[in-house]
């Protein structure tokens, strides 16, 4: 007797889970239709797959720990102040390893990110803050992290990943976000971040250019996670969603207050904020968390009654364990 529903989420996690273990090509016998209509409409997921399936494999299991990491810049350590931190974050025996962005700057990003998935040798999730750009345009560091995770299995960019089952009752998602613009007030405001002289693709811009291409990256976002939420609300009755910026202005901490209108246009992402809202207002039985950084400050804010964002603390030269998250 089995006490799942056929349309548990749970069960359906499970099914999911098994879905893509075969399209990721562990069963090269399978015939079936969604497998075959999915290696023929989406070969790129499958590609992604491929590495996922072979650490969830080896890892799944019922429960897991997850360290959550966040806006550790790297590039600020010495190489031993490093290795230092993997090794205390390895101390911990995380199963898996979720970082929310600003990891490091663009020329270092590919080395710290390996130094990271050779010392913690478990599977590493991870998205980019604005500071991982620093010194590039943001579509050149994207395009690079596909080959690069290519060649280094245990790191995933959840830009280029889909759902990810972590267990039978919990799926991961993410994406970087961005500081759109589209909540407070963005023409009064004197802050201007370093990101208007570090990132190529904000350099020279004047405000109404500029404006467009925050709304622009805002929008790029939230219509990654849109679609993979609602996949994900069909499959799980828990999502873990990872990204950068905080995607509501209530999660938007600053010494242990809400940003002000002059700091909101560039340290929240609106667009995704109102795509989260939707989708778990339609689907009051499913609990979303969400993780974030980008502030540096931690709080805690429930958006709704099964919606709740935590951000994370952090501090320029002293990276550290935001919480060691366990996940059922
Ligand atoms: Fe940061
Ligand atoms: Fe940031």
């Amino acid at each position: 007797m089995s006490f799942l529903q056929e349309s548990s989420p749970v069960l359906s996690g499970m099914r999911l889970l098994e879905s893509l273990v075969c399209q990721s090509g562990w069963s090269e016998s399978c015939s079936s239709r969604t497998c075959e209509q999915t290696r023929a409409s989406r070969p790129d997921a499958v590609a992604s797959h491929l590495r996922l399936a072979k650490f969830l494999r080896l890892r799944y299991t019922p429960t897991m720990r997850a360290a959550w990491l966040t806006d550790i810049h790297l590039n600020f350590l010495t190489a031993d102040a490093r290795q230092t931190y993997y090794r205390s974050v390895g101390a911990q025996a995380p199963d898996v390893v979720l970082l929310t962005g600003d990891i490091s700057e663009a020329p270092f990003l590919h080395e710290h990110l390996a130094e990271l998935a050779d010392a913690l040798r478990c599977p590493v999730y991870f998205v980019l803050g604005n500071h991982d750009f620093y010194g590039d345009s943001i579509a050149a560091v994207r395009a690079r992290l596909s080959p690069f995770c290519a060649t280094h299995p245990s790191l995933s960019y959840l830009n280029a990943c889909g759902v990810v089952p972590l267990t039978p009752n919990t799926a991961l998602l993410g994406h970087d976000g961005w500081g759109d613009a589209r909540l407070g007030d963005y023409w009064h405001s004197p802050i201007r971040l370093n990101d208007d002289r570090c990132i190529h693709d904000l350099v020279g811009l004047d405000a109404h250019a500029r404006l467009a291409t925050l709304h622009r990256l805002g929008e790029e976002a939230a219509q990654h996670l849109d679609r993979v939420l609602r996949e994900a609300v069909a499959h799980f009755p828990h999502i873990l969603l990872v990204t950068h910026v905080p995607p509501f202005h209530e999660a938007c901490w600053y010494q242990g207050q809400m940003s002000d209108k002059h700091w909101l246009p560039f340290f929240c992402c609106g667009a995704v904020g109102a795509v989260l809202r939707d989708v778990m207002q339609a689907h009051p039985q499913i609990q979303l968390t969400v993780l974030c950084g980008h502030t540096h400050n931690a709080g805690t804010a429930r958006i709704l009654p099964n919606l709740v964002v935590h951000t994370g603390a952090a501090e320029y030269g002293h990276p550290s364990i935001c919480e060691i998250l366990p996940i059922r």
